[in-house]
């Protein structure tokens, strides 16, 4: 079992896709991304999910060997989930997943994309089945994870009465480029286009916008398409600005009653603030003392999702962008 971790547009999936091209194995990739801004997440659409990597991944023939499986079938190139029919058990399905694997001598790899979304799933629980393969199957398990603290609390790894207490695991960090690979990786993008691009726009470009990946491939866009580096940064702060701000508010769903206390933390710290100070001003905005408990809930719920970090005393956005988003 592998955590692959790292901020938003680190580059996560752009790694686990050279991965899938470039090691042999069954690949499945599950992209959870979908249900960032569902407040739940149902059985079924796993399952759906499930199918369609399957089809997108297997051959033909391999297909055919898991429609023994209650409540698949094989129809025309594809294998059916009848979900609405029979239920589906995962367990089932990654036995015969194992079983493809070992008479094909290949690994095989499930790859949850965005895992954190599991913790969505009602009504079933899935680290019982992740549980079962690892104990027993030839499946191997990748949880990717933008919010780091939100994947751990899904996966219950250290808490005793959890199905995957104590499991070992791999976790790989991917963290955002320092500043002479950003201005290396810009000079090299835009070498692939024969473009000459000024040392001093790169600069400003890296100070801007940082180290992540993301917005320094969406700003060599944007520098391509208009010619021009004000107005390729702009445009670049400006998307990224609304992206965090809908991500932010998929962050609030299921959280309402909590929404203005943390915009206020965030706004409070968007250069960095101290445990009190951040308390203090939410009371000051609020003219109510607020629970010790409670404040740091709502401070350790930020951390985990991912907008702050946490770095000795301090807590921080983890991307200069998300500063700019709370201005
Ligand atoms: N090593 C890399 N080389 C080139 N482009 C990259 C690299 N890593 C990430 N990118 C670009 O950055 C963007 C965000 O990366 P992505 O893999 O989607 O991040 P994550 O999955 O961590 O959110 C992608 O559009 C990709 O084009
Ligand atoms: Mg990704």
């Amino acid at each position: 079992m592998t955590l692959l971790l790292g901020i938003r547009r680190s580059g996560k999936s752009s790694l686990v896709k050279v991965l899938m091209k470039e090691e042999k194995g069954i690949w499945l990739y599950l992209d959870l991304r979908k249900f960032e801004s569902s407040a739940y997440i149902s059985y079924k659409d796993i399952i759906q999910e499930l199918e369609k990597s399957i089809n997108t991944s297997l051959p033909e023939r391999l297909k055919k060997v898991l429609a023994g499986v209650k409540g698949v079938n094989f129809a025309v190139v594809n294998v059916i989930f009848n979900w609405w029919k029979a239920r589906i058990e995962l367990a089932q399905i990654l036995d015969k997943l194992s079983e493809i694997a070992e008479k094909e001598g290949e690994r095989i790899i499930i790859i949850f994309n965005e895992s954190q979304e599991l913790r969505k799933l009602k009504g079933v629980n899935l680290l019982y089945p992740i549980a079962y393969a690892f104990d027993n199957l030839k499946v191997k398990f990748i949880f990717t994870s933008s919010e780091i603290g939100m994947v751990y609390d899904f996966l219950k790894l250290d808490k005793s009465d959890s199905p995957l207490y104590g499991r070992s695991y791999t976790e790989v960090n991917v963290p955002p480029f320092g500043k002479e690979t950003s201005l290396e990786f810009l000079r090299k993008g835009f070498e692939e286009f024969k473009m000459k691009v000024e040392e001093r726009e790169l600069e400003d470009a890296v100070n801007t916008l940082g180290g992540i990946p993301g917005w320094l491939t969406y700003y060599g866009f944007n520098y391509i398409q208009e010619k021009d580096h004000v107005k390729a940064l702009n445009k670049t702060v400006e998307t990224a600005i609304s992206l965090i701000k809908k991500e932010f508010n998929n962050f609030l769903k299921g959280r309402e009653g909590a929404k203005e206390r943390y915009k206020t933390i965030m706004t409070v710290c968007k250069n960095g603030c101290k445990w009190k100070e951040a308390k203090i001003a939410l009371e000051a905005k609020e003219g109510v003392r607020i629970d010790d408990k409670r404040f740091t809930q709502l401070l350790n719920n930020l951390v985990k999702a991912s907008f702050l970090i946490k770095e000795g005393e301090i807590y921080k956005p983890t991307d200069v962008l998300i500063e700019k988003a709370f201005s």
